[in-house]
């Protein structure tokens, strides 16, 4: 024996880390991917309202949906999970908007713009953020992660040739319709609904943000 002792990745990362990891799940550093730098440098939502049928159908959506759970989750709490709206749902919904719009008085035009975020999908996946009980992960660490996982969506759809939007708007902040109208319980709220479909035109670019300003290089 010599002085040489080989260190395993179990023994850097711990046995609970480490679990499932074999020496050939990889190289130590990551392949240069220019096709994906290319995509995330030009990458651009394409708005819902220009969004329309065909849309993925379940088989297709399934890979997109695996990519967008791929997503850093601090203490693999998986903080999230998805509800898929298909073309009834979404008419289902675009009721229930009207509903409680008026239950809680809200303007006809805020009413009809949100409608028409339903009723107007050809396919919409709510990204609802999940709170676990966690001791150590605390919970906007979850927010953080669930946001993470609305893009990580809407990349992958855009990424599979679909276009696609991340939208809000009053009903996924009101609680009686996420609970009436999507069944979520009270440690969950939504996150995102991103909308996939065919885009029926090309949207201008926008501002992008200028790195310079937004960027501080610490070197001491
Ligand atoms: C959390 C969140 C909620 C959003 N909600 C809306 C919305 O309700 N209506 C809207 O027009 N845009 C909304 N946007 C902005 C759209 O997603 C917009 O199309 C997007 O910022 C364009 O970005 P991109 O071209 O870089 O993909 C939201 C964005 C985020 C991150």
């Amino acid at each position: 024996m010599t002085g040489f002792q080989l260190i395993t990745l179990k023994d850097i990362l711990g046995a609970q880390d480490c679990m499932g990891a074999t020496d050939d799940e990889g190289d130590v550093m990551p392949d240069v991917n220019n096709a994906v730098m290319e995509f995330l440098h030009t990458r651009r939502s394409r708005p819902a309202k220009l969004l329309q049928a065909p849309a993925p159908d379940r088989e297709a959506l399934k890979p997109i949906l695996t990519a967008a759970a791929r997503t850093p989750d601090h203490g693999k709490l998986e903080p999230w999970r998805f509800i898929v709206l298909e073309k009834p749902a979404l008419d289902r919904l675009a009721r229930a908007v009207d509903h409680c719009g008026a239950e809680t008085g809200r303007s006809e035009e805020d009413i009809a713009k949100a409608r028409q975020q339903f009723a107007d999908s050809p396919l919409c996946v709510a990204v609802i953020e999940v709170q676990k009980p966690s001791e150590k992960i605390p919970a906007i660490e979850q927010t953080y992660s669930a946001g993470a996982v609305c893009l990580a969506l809407l990349n992958a759809a855009l990424a599979s040739g679909w276009g696609a939007n991340w939208l809000s708007g009053w009903p996924s902040h009101d609680c009686d319709f996420c609970q009436s109208a999507l069944g979520l319980v009270d440690n969950e709220r939504v996150a995102g609904f991103i909308h996939i479909g065919t885009a029926s035109a090309v949207p201008p670019e926008r501002p992008r943000p200028d790195i310079d300003a937004i960027t501080t290089w610490l070197d001491t």
